[in-house]
């Protein structure tokens, strides 16, 4: 007569394996979290580095007249830095005070240029047109230029970067 139970052995290897499973899925579970938590907090950790910089001189602005500015960027990127220069314009008026527009183009990111026959901001890519204040006109452009802040300080114009 024979008994029907656990093979000598069997039970131990039951136990094993599942505490192998259990093993795997608390492996799995903490690199999961590892990877959405390092995913939220990233931006807690980012350099936000916003500057003013000097940006021109109020004497050599046109009144009322976008006038092109080059402004030199630097940033970090890994152990090394990086100079990006990118114009904007600044307008100037009485009534206005200061304002500065990127001249970067909202649709894909071509350089707009001023036209002052029609005082309207062009781009040259795809047909996009902005106004004076940089609201889209016409064309592709999903979003207006981008205002950057700006005050005047002392003699200069001071834009933040
Ligand atoms: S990049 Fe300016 S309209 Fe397309």
């Amino acid at each position: 007569m024979s008994t029907a139970g656990p093979l000598p052995g069997s039970h131990g290897r039951r136990n094993f394996l599942s505490r192998f499973v259990v093993a795997v899925q608390a492996a799995i579970g903490g690199a999961v979290s590892c990877v959405v938590g390092g995913a939220a907090l990233a931006p807690s950790f980012a350099s936000h580095t916003q500057s003013w910089q000097r940006a021109a001189a109020l004497a050599d602005l046109a009144d009322g007249v976008p006038t092109p500015v080059t402004l030199r960027l630097i940033r970090q990127d890994g152990y090394r830095q990086v100079v990006d220069r990118r114009v904007v314009y600044i307008q100037r008026d009485e009534a206005l005070g200061v304002r500065v527009l990127d001249s970067t183009c909202t649709h894909l990111g071509c350089r707009t240029r001023y036209d002052d026959a029609s005082k309207h901001f062009v781009c040259p890519c795809h047909g996009g047109v902005y106004d004076m204040d940089g609201s889209v006109l016409d064309g592709p452009p999903p979003a207006p230029l981008r205002r950057l802040e700006a005050r005047i300080d002392g003699t200069d114009v001071v834009v933040q970067v």
